[in-house]
C-alpha cells in the first residue's frame, strides 16, 4: 500500500496544470468500442483509466497506450462479457455496457464497484436499455442483457445520472431510429462524450442540455480526439492554494466548467482571476463561512464536496455543506476530526466549524475525493501527517505528489510493503 507523508503550513505559490479530465476519459475510452479506430488525445495517466484499457483489451479490442495519446481499433467481434476483477475495480467499467449491447446484440457485465460512496445501483442504465428493447436478467452478480435489434425509445431519467445518460447515449447511437433522453445528465464530461461520438459520425444533439436526441447511424467511422481538461482536478489545485493561504495559477482548464466551484470560492473572500484557460486564486485570509449543496451539472460538484468541506474546516465561521447527489459521502469527516476539525454530521449535512489550525495526523483516505481532501487539510496543518491509501487517490489524481511540490509542499510517497521488507518506516 502507498502512503503520503505532508508536513504542513507551507503557503503553497506557482502555477500547475491540469491533464486530460478522468470521468471524460473513461466514456470516451467506452465509446471507442463502438467505431473501428480511434485515437484519444490528453488520455491522463491514472490507475482508473490503467483500468479501463485492460477491460477494453479483455473484451477484445486492440489498444496501443504512448503517454498522452491512446488507440483503440474495435474488430467485428467482440467479447460480450467483462471480467468481474477488472469491473469490480472500478464503476465506470459499467459503461461498457450501451456500446457491447448495440454491436454484439448482448453484453454481460458484473454489478460493478467502485469508491465506497453509497449504494449507486445502475437501474437507470438499464431502464433505459430495456425500453430500447433489451431483455435484462441478473444473475450471480451479473448482469446478461440480450437486444438483437436495439430501438430508439422515449427515456427519461428519474436522476440526471451521468453514467446512465452516457452509457443510454453510447447505445443509441448505432439504435434503429431516434432516442430522446428527457432529464438527462448536463455535465461537460457528457457534452464531451457526445462531441467525440459526433466526430466519429453520430448524430447526437443537445448535449448539454436536459433534453438529449441521437438518431441512430449505420456505422461510425474513426476519429482523433482530445479530451477536455479535468474541473474536479482544476477545483483540487485552487482549494490547495486556498487552503495553505496561498497563491496558485491553475493552467490548461476551462474556466467555464469551474463556475459553480469559483462562485464558492469568491463567496469564501479569495480573490479570483481568470484567465482564457486558466483561474489564479489568491487567499490573503482563512475562508469566509460558506453554505453550499451538492448537484447535478450546472451545480456544485459532489466531487468537490470533500475538498470544500476540509478547506471549511479551516474556516472562520460555521458553514454547512449539503450532499444531495450521493448518500454516506462523508467518510472524510470522521477522519478530518482526528486532524482537529469541528465537524457534525446531521443527515445529508455537514455542519463545520472552522478552526484555526489543524494538527497532523495519520489518516486513512476511503475514496478518491476524501483522500484529496485528506491531503489538503495536511497541506495546511501544523506537524506532519501520513495519508494512508494513496492508490485512492491515484485512481483521480496524475502526479498529485510531483505537482504539489512543484507549488512549494513538502510531500513524500513511501511505500508500506518496502518499509517492512527493509526494517525502515518513514513514521519515525
Ligand atoms: C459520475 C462520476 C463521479 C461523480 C458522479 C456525479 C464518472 C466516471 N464518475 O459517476 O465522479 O461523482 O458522476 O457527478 O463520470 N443513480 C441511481 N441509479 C442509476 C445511476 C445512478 O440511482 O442507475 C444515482 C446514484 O446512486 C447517485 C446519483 O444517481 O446517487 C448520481 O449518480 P451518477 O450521476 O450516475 O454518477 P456516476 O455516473 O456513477
Amino acid at each position: 500500500m502507498k502512503n503520503l507523508a505532508i508536513w504542513g503550513g507551507r503557503p503553497l505559490s506557482g502555477k500547475v496544470y491540469c491533464d486530460g479530465a478522468k470521468n471524460a476519459a473513461l466514456p470516451v475510452l467506452a465509446g471507442a468500442l463502438l467505431m473501428d479506430k480511434s485515437t484519444i488525445l490528453e488520455v491522463p495517466d491514472l490507475a482508473d483509466v490503467r483500468t479501463m484499457v485492460a477491460l477494453l483489451r479483455a473484451i477484445g479490442a486492440n489498444v496501443r497506450r504512448s503517454q498522452g495519446e491512446i488507440s483503440v481499433s474495435s474488430p467485428g467481434s467482440l467479447i460480450c462479457e467483462a471480467p468481474y476483477d477488472l469491473v469490480r475495480k472500478m464503476r465506470a467499467s459499467f459503461l461498457v455496457m450501451g456500446p457491447l449491447l448495440v454491436r454484439c446484440g448482448k453484453a454481460s457485465i458484473p454489478l460493478p464497484g467502485g469508491c465506497a460512496i453509497g449504494q449507486r445501483p445502475v437501474d437507470l442504465h438499464l431502464k433505459g436499455f430495456e425500453a430500447m428493447g433489451a431483455h435484462i436478467a441478473i444473475d450471480k452478480g451479473f448482469v446478461h442483457a440480450s437486444a438483437p435489434n436495439l430501438r430508439g425509445a422515449q427515456i427519461y431519467l428519474d436522476i440526471p445520472s451521468v453514467g446512465a445518460t452516457e452509457n443510454i447515449m453510447m447505445a443509441a447511437c448505432l439504435a434503429i431510429g431516434e432516442t430522446i433522453i428527457d432529464n438527462a445528465a448536463q455535465e461537460p464530461e457528457v457534452v464531451d462524450l457526445a462531441n467525440f461520438l459526433n466526430s466519429a459520425g453520430a448524430r447526437i444533439n443537445g448535449a448539454g442540455t436536459s433534453r438529449i436526441r441521437i438518431t441512430g447511424v449505420k456505422r461510425l467511422l474513426g476519429t482523433t480526439y482530445t479530451i477536455i481538461p479535468d474541473r474536479i482536478e482544476a477545483a483540487t489545485y485552487l482549494i490547495a492554494g486556498a487552503i495553505t493561504l496561498g497563491n496558485v495559477c491553475v493552467g490548461n482548464i476551462i474556466p467555464l466548467h469551474l463556475k459553480p466551484v469559483l462562485a464558492k470560492l469568491q463567496e469564501c473572500g479569495f480573490s479570483i482571476i481568470e484567465g482564457n484557460k486558466s483561474v489564479e486564486i489568491n487567499a490573503p485570509f482563512r475562508a469566509q463561512p460558506v453554505n453550499i449543496k451538492t448537484l447535478p451539472y450546472p451545480g456544485f460538484p459532489t466531487d468537490v464536496q470533500a475538498p470544500f468541506v476540509s478547506l471549511c474546516s479551516l474556516g472562520q465561521g460555521t458553514s454547512i455543506i449539503s450532499e444531495t447527489v450521493f448518500e454516506n459521502r462523508f467518510a472524510h469527516a470522521e477522519e478530518l476530526r482526528r486532524m482537529g476539525a469541528k465537524i457534525r454530521i446531521e443527515g445529508a449535512n455537514a455542519v463545520i466549524e472552522g478552526v484555526p489550525n489543524l494538527t497532523g495526523a495519520t489518516v486513512q483516505a476511503s475514496d478518491l475525493r476524501a483522500g484529496a481532501a485528506l491531503c489538503l487539510a495536511a497541506l495546511a496543518a501544523q506537524g506532519v501527517s501520513y495519508v494512508t491509501g494513496l492508490e485512492h487517490v491515484e485512481r483521480g489524481y496524475a502526479g498529485f505528489a510531483a505537482k504539489l511540490r512543484s507549488l512549494g509542499a513538502r510531500i513524500a510517497v513511501f511505500d508500506e510493503a518496502i518499509e517492512q521488507a527493509s526494517g525502515f518506516t518513514a513514521r519515525g
